[in-house]
């Protein structure tokens, strides 16, 4: 039997991401120059550009799990929505063999509609048959833990804690296996005993094969459910290997 070849699911080859701020000025931002413009009623036609991503390139494979970190600002939520197909490249290419789902998005709730009607949705959404959302239906209402403390299914989201709001989420985009999943920060929001359950499931649905990128600031979650990791800075990549070596060195800011 031959080794099996590891099959690449992302390639993001010298990728730049800007972003065009309409009407932000010219950056003077002192207060008259801001009242002189509002007494005025000019308008500034002036478009800012922020080159969140600069150059970064990278190949994923099925069964891997990446970490994503790096300090706020630095551009891991920009990478995610670009691996999703949600923000155009400046330069470069992303390259994604299957379906990326970027988690919080793909399973956008609606606020009027009670937990049980959104969770039939989301996997409607997320392309399940009407059958096999019926076979999930009560794995996913018990992974999310709402009806812990009663019947919370049945009422408005706009109801729920926003804990609550993000355990439905997750556990509606967790109950499909994804070719490439992203999330970000997903799991800070639960308590302690659902953190602990979706890491579990995280590490599952890597086995079912897929990709999983997580971008978190907790570098335990990270350790523990990713074996490798990718460190950005200011747009940049700095690091890319081991978790246990690229987190260590974050961890005590040595850059290689
Ligand atoms: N919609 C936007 N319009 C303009 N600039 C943006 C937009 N979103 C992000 N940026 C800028 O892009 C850069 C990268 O932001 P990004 O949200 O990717 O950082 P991050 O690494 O996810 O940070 P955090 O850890 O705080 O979540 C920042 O300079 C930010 O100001
Ligand atoms: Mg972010």
């Amino acid at each position: 039997m031959s080794l099996p070849e590891r099959e690449p699911t992302v390639v993001v080859d010298d990728v730049h991401i800007v972003y065009r701020v309409h009407g932000a000025g010219s950056g003077k931002g002192s207060a008259t120059s801001a009242l002189s413009r509002i007494i005025s009623r000019r308008k500034s036609p002036s478009i800012r550009e922020v080159h969140a991503v600069r150059g970064i390139s990278f190949t994923a494979y099925r069964g891997e799990a990446i970490g994503l970190i790096g300090s706020n600002g630095s551009g891991k939520s920009t990478m995610l929505a670009a691996i999703a197909g949600l923000l155009p490249t400046e330069r470069g290419g992303i390259y994604t063999n299957g379906q990326p789902s970027l988690l919080g998005v793909n399973a956008a709730l609606m606020n009027d509609l009670t937990g049980e009607r959104n969770v039939v949705l989301g996997c409607l959404a997320m392309g399940m048959t009407p059958t096999q959302v019926r076979r999930r239906y009560d794995d996913i209402v018990e992974f999310s833990g709402i009806n812990d403390k009663g019947d919370f299914i049945s009422l408005p989201m706009r109801t729920y804690s926003s804990g609550m709001a993000a355990r439905l989420r997750f556990s509606i985009a967790a109950a499909k296996t994804h070719d490439v999943l992203l999330i970000d920060e997903a799991l800070a929001t639960g308590d302690q005993a659902f953190q602990k359950r979706s890491e579990d499931r995280i590490r599952e649905l890597r086995k079912e094969a897929g990709t999983v990128f997580l971008v978190s600031h907790n570098n335990n979650a990270i350790r523990d459910t990713c074996e490798r990791t990718i460190w950005i800075e200011q747009g940049e990549l700095i690091m890319d290997g081991p978790t246990d070596r690229v987190v260590r060195a974050y961890e005590k800011g040595e850059r290689p």
